[in-house]
Order: structure tokens, then sequence, then C-alpha cells
């Protein structure tokens, strides 16, 4: 901690959960998007902790997130779980939401309007919860958080800033299930972070 950084949020975790709660209603009532407010099942907002350090910022809820109406609860998520795992982490430590709220059709690639129909939210839910790091799971979050164009393996090894958080980027679970040769990058990636956090691993 620098002397130039701004404090953490001091809102009380019922304040934070209070705050959350509203904001998921309105996510739960959007029609900015609309194909994909026509299209979902169910909006998925986001879960975890409301005082998280560590924010994990996904892609799009996939078809069994917009079933179930939570983030990474697929194939994809069960891996997230497992990164989770060792770093020694529970779900319940951190928090976890996506730059889309609904799923888009065939799980295309989110569309630059639909991201920005959704920024409000994302900015919203990162005010609340005020997370020291946020991990950037693949291009897409990471395209759309930092306006970057880079590459996840030009952009992976340094930490970026967005607002008081620290940033890092790495490779989606989705790709690491099509690429297990990455996952030796998302670890040492995750060991960056927890190193930086004061946890060795
Ligand atoms: N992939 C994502 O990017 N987010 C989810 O919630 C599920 C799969
Ligand atoms: N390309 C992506 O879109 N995501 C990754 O995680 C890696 C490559």
């Amino acid at each position: 901690t620098t002397l130039f950084e701004s404090p953490r949020s001091a809102m009380p975790r019922d304040v934070r959960e209070e705050k959350l709660r509203i904001l998921s209603n309105r996510v739960s009532q959007c029609t900015r998007c609309a194909e994909l407010s026509q299209t979902r099942t169910k909006t998925v907002f986001g879960v975890g902790n409301p005082e998280a350090r560590i924010l994990f910022l996904g892609e799009a809820p996939g078809a069994d997130e917009d079933r179930q109406g939570e983030p990474f609860v697929g194939a994809a998520g069960q891996l997230l779980n497992r990164i989770l795992e060792a770093c020694k982490l529970n779900r319940s430590d951190v928090y976890i939401c996506n730059i889309l709220r609904c799923r888009p059709p065939g799980n295309r690639t989110p569309a630059p309007d639909e991201a920005a129909n959704c920024r409000e939210y994302l900015e919203g839910q990162i005010e609340i919860v005020d997370p020291d790091y946020i991990v950037c799971l693949g291009s897409v979050a990471a395209k759309n958080l930092l306006a970057s164009m880079e590459s996840i393996g030009k952009l992976r090894g340094r930490f970026f800033n967005y607002g008081r958080a620290k940033v890092v980027c790495t490779y989606h679970p989705a790709y690491l299930l099509r690429n297990p040769a990455a996952k030796k990058d998302v670890w040492a990636d995750m060991k960056y972070l927890m190193h930086d956090l004061g946890v060795e691993l």
C-alpha cells in the first residue's frame, strides 16, 4: 500500500449486500439488449463475497448459467473451482461476474453494444465490492475492461490498474479445456497475483 492509494471502501457488509441486491433486481428486469432480453432464461448477475479482495471477470453466461442464474456453473466453472482450490480460495471468498449478464444465443461473442449496455452493472458491482484485484478471464473480459486490443498472451505477467484495483489477465477456463497446455500459464498468473497479496503457493 502506497501513500497515494485510496483506502478500501469502509462500506459495511450488509450495506454492500443490499446495494448488490437492488442492482441485481434492476438487472433481472433489464431490456436494454432487445435480443438478449428475449432469448435469456435467467439473468446472471454475479455471486460471491460482497467484500471480496479478488473479483473474477468472465465473458458471458453459457447455457448452464442461463438456466441456473449463476456464473461459472458449467464445465468452465468446474475448472474455475479447481483453479480457486489450488489458490486455497473458496467460491465464497471471491466475487465472480461477467462482462454480460445475459447469454448470447449460441454463446456467440458479446457485441460491443451489448457490453456497453451492461457496463453500468459491471461498474456498479466493482464499485460496491471494491476489490483489490480483478482477474480478467480471457480476451473478452480483458478487451472490455481495459479497452485493450492486445491478446491474452501479451497482457499476461503484469498488473494493470482499474480504478483502485490491480488487474491481472489470464486465459479463460473454457480455453484451458481446449488447450490444457496453457494451464501452467494460468497457474503462474495466479501465483503472481497471490504473491502480491502476500500468499505464497
Ligand atoms: N463462461 C463465462 O465467461 N462466464 C460464465 O459465467 C460461464 C462461462
Ligand atoms: N483467446 C481467448 O479468447 N481467451 C483466452 O483465454 C485465450 C485466447
